[in-house]
């Protein structure tokens, strides 16, 4: 069977992630979670104190950044490695969430995470989750999902991830912060989020997961024959 690659874009918390994680598993294929790369570089910049206005410190700042996903067994997925340093979980809090937006629409950040995803899919057998996979990255990409789901579900999704997880937040600031990052990420002037006019709309407000998965996995089969 031929490969191929995959792109699962759309807003945030319709669950990507966890669709395109089910897809490398079930396809043997390599997961790609991108937001997580600019989560990492949202927690450096705020680390090592960068303004994010002054395009020269953006610009030293990413020379010194290497970023790298290591999988991780035990869970099935892969961490992020900032220089080195398994940041996995300072990645997932509420403070990058209400930060990383803004740092996700700088066109020097972008150069520099698009170049690597590129990269990370010229052999193809990539599931890799985003805003402008299917867009930018892998414009090229065989098969295109566009996910989406109410914004009542999504808050609900995100709320329960976040609270199972031990934080603290209401589900009126997981709202808030949803609709703040859908704006931004869908009007910034590069790469914004936008549905490829190729990619497949697949909304899974009333989908198990594995009706979602099996939608998408007869999409695959249907592209890798
Ligand atoms: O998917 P996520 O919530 O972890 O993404 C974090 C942020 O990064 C979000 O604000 C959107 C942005 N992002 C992006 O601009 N392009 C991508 N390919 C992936 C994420």
């Amino acid at each position: 069977m031929k490969k191929i690659n995959i792109a699962v874009d759309g807003f945030s918390s319709c669950g990507k992630s966890t669709l395109a994680k089910q897809l490398a598993k079930q396809l043997g294929y390599v997961f790609i979670d991108s937001g997580a790369m600019y989560r990492g570089i949202t927690l450096y910049f705020l680390n090592n104190a960068v303004d994010i206005q002054n395009s020269e410190q953006v610009a030293n700042a990413l020379k010194n950044i290497t970023l790298r996903f290591e999988v991780n067994d035990a869970l099935g997925k892969s961490d992020l490695l900032l220089n080195g340093n398994n940041v996995e979980a300072a990645i997932r809090t509420m403070e990058i969430s209400n930060k990383v937006s803004p740092v996700a629409a700088i066109e020097a950040v972008r150069t520099f995470a698009v170049a690597q995803q590129q990269e990370m899919g010229k052999e193809k057998g990539v599931v890799m989750d985003g805003r402008d996979i299917g867009t930018t990255v892998f414009p090229s990409a065989e098969l295109k999902i566009f996910v989406t789901a109410s914004v009542e579900e999504r808050v609900n999704r995100r709320y329960l991830e976040l609270t199972a997880a031990g934080t603290q937040v209401t589900k009126e600031e997981v709202q808030k912060n949803l609709l703040e990052r859908d704006a931004i990420d869908s009007t910034r002037a590069v790469s914004p989020l936008r549905q490829a006019t190729d990619a497949i709309v697949l909304d899974n407000t009333f989908l198990t997961r594995e009706q979602q998965l099996a939608t998408a996995l007869n999409w695959a089969q249907e592209r890798t024959k």
